[in-house]
């Protein structure tokens, strides 16, 4: 795993600036998301926590799905795609980072975050992990997409070639480097309930589902 990653301001800069733009990814990430949003399906009235929110596109069907009485919350460090995800959504937002959530114990049913885990540098994740846990009500749902290993020719040749990429410039990339969580996952302790792996154009992404065993 490439443990070094941007650091929090250099994240901040670069999707500030890529704004609305993020929605680009969707050519090579929408399937993967789409995928997630199924294996997530919060019922109307959940708590959900999308980390990392983005513009809001999948948490206006987030938001959709736990209406009327549910509650989702998109929670970013660059105010410009929380301003969208407001716009877009009309849904409670946070400046925050990921590796400090500040909800209290048990506040969610729900946990999502796509394509962030990938940004942040890898000695962060098993307490990022714990924190995730701690915000989910014992039972919770924890659903993350990220980008990942090749899991075919087109697939790993694309990986080693965005490895190179990342190399000479992490920020280019955005931060994001491939991850394969089950096993960080299973260590923060929670129980994996699946894992699949979406190839789109030639890029890989892996979904993770797990219950917070409480
Ligand atoms: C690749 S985008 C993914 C956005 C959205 N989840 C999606 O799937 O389209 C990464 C998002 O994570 C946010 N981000 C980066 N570092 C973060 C951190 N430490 N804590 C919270 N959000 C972060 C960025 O501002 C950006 O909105």
């Amino acid at each position: 795993m490439i443990q070094e990653t941007i650091s929090r301001e250099a994240a901040r800069r670069y999707y500030d600036r890529l704004g609305a733009y993020q929605d680009w990814a969707g050519r090579f990430e929408g399937r993967a998301k789409t995928r997630a949003l199924i294996l997530l399906t919060p019922p109307p009235g959940c708590r959900v926590l999308n980390v990392g929110v983005g513009t809001g596109k999948e948490h206006a069907h987030i938001a959709a799905a736990v209406a009327p009485d549910g509650l989702a919350v998109g929670l970013d460090v660059s105010p410009v795609m929380l301003r969208l995800t407001r716009t877009r959504t009309g849904t409670p937002v946070c400046l925050g980072d990921a590796r400090q959530l500040p909800y209290a114990s048990a506040s969610f049913d729900c946990l999502y975050a796509a394509y962030v885990l990938d940004l942040l540098p890898a000695l962060d994740l098993p307490d990022l992990l714990h924190d995730f846990r701690r915000v989910l009500v014992p039972g919770g749902r924890l659903v993350l997409v990220t980008l990942t290993e090749g899991v075919d020719r087109t697939s790993r040749a694309l990986i080693a070639l965005w490895k190179l990429l990342y190399a000479i410039s992490p920020e280019g990339c955005g931060g994001c480097r491939p991850l394969q969580l089950t096993g960080l996952v299973r260590q923060a302790g929670f129980r994996l309930a699946r894992r699949e792996v979406v190839v789109q154009w030639g890029v890989p992404s892996e979904i993770i589902v797990a219950e917070n065993r409480g």
